[in-house]
């Protein structure tokens, strides 16, 4: 193969000739080319936003750090002022640095214990309520309640209330487009460690007499899947929660019904009798009724209650 064969590059003129310079000019050329290929790419690379993994749930909250930022000082200046001397700004980076830079199926709980520490709050007895499937029923019973906390009107339940945040590990960027959904993707994710957390020591925090609202117009008025019959029931502490009180609601325009006699009611009973507390229910708590009759005045089941 004659040297002249390959296509000179401009300004090799001087190589040509001899063929140990040409192997020593075809090997620079060589280098030169894989390099500009390598700055290419990078280029390209570089140019693109930050590539994160695809996952199954909605992506990280816009504007997270401004929401949680602003939660935190509304809930502790306005809302509970005697938790005016938390710091809201180390309550967002322990937020943050529970999840950032990090494989967003491998959170645990120790990535949270910085922040659980920091915003730890105290509710007082007889005050917790905790809820399933009645989540817009008990924070309305809870805004008119002022004096009674659901775990999101304390203030890590207040801040995270409806969010989304993931990270991952190969970045210090949030996820925007994607975070693991519990079921398709892993229940190690930042935030079912997180809600799974708070529940638990919500749960465990409480004492005196505990309420649990439930819903009365469903098949399983008590869902052993749930948080509430998952987790928050064996969280109780029979030495401090001597009662806990049922409220079974129905929706105002479903049938009046005793839930409380239900069989899906039994099975609570039965595992609080185990635990050594009292249980007491009740079919469509009065103060709570009232709540849903503000809305539906003229509805029949509310004509009677007055
Ligand atoms: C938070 O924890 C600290 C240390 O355990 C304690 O001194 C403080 O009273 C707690 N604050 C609240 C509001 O419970
Ligand atoms: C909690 O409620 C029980 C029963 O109603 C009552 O005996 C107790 O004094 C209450 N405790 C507080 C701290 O209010
Ligand atoms: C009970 O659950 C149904 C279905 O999820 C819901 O539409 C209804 O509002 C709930 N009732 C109460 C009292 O929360
Ligand atoms: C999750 O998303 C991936 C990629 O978008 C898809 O291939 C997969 O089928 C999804 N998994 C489920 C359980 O939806
Ligand atoms: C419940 O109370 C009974 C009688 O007071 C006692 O013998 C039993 O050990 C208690 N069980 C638990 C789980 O605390």
């Amino acid at each position: 193969m004659a040297d002249n064969e390959f296509s000179p590059v401009p300004g090799d003129k001087p190589c040509r000739p001899i063929s140990k310079k040409t192997r020593i000019c075809l090997g620079v050329s060589l280098l030169v080319v894989m390099l500009a290929v390598v700055v290419v790419v990078g280029v390209l690379k570089w140019g693109q936003p930050h590539e994160h993994l695809r996952w199954n749930g909605t992506g990280t909250t816009e504007h997270l750090s401004e929401i949680v930022l602003g939660r935190c000082f509304l809930y502790t200046r306005i809302i509970q002022p005697e938790l005016r001397d938390k710091d809201c700004q180390k309550i967002w980076d322990a937020f943050k640095n529970a999840f950032i830079s990090k494989n967003p199926c491998n959170i645990r709980e120790d990535d949270y214990q910085p922040l659980m520490k920091m915003a730890n709050q105290t509710v007082p007895c007889n005050k917790t309520l905790l809820w399933s499937k009645t989540n817009e029923l008990a924070h309305q019973y809870t805004r008119v309640r002022q004096d009674m906390f659901t775990l999101e009107d304390t203030l890590l339940g207040y801040i995270a209330d409806n969010l989304m945040w993931c990270g991952d590990a190969s970045s210090s960027e949030m996820n925007y487009q994607s975070c693991p959904d519990w079921k398709k993707d892993c229940s190690n994710n930042p935030n079912s460690v997180f809600w799974k957390m708070v529940s638990q020591r919500f749960a465990e925090a409480a004492c005196g007499v505990v309420q649990v609202m439930l819903n009365g117009s469903i098949s399983k008025t008590f869902n052993k899947d749930s948080i509430f019959g998952s987790l928050e029931i064996f969280k109780l502490q029979p030495e401090k929660v001597h009662t806990l009180q049922a409220w079974v609601m129905h929706t105002i325009e479903g049938v009046a019904s005793d839930s409380c006699s239900s069989s899906s009611i039994n099975e609570l009973k039965l595992i609080l009798s185990q635990k050594n507390i009292t249980f007491i229910c009740q079919n469509d708590y009065r103060p709570a009724r009232f709540v849903q009759c503000v809305k539906n005045p003229e509805h029949l089941g509310c004509r009677s209650i007055v």
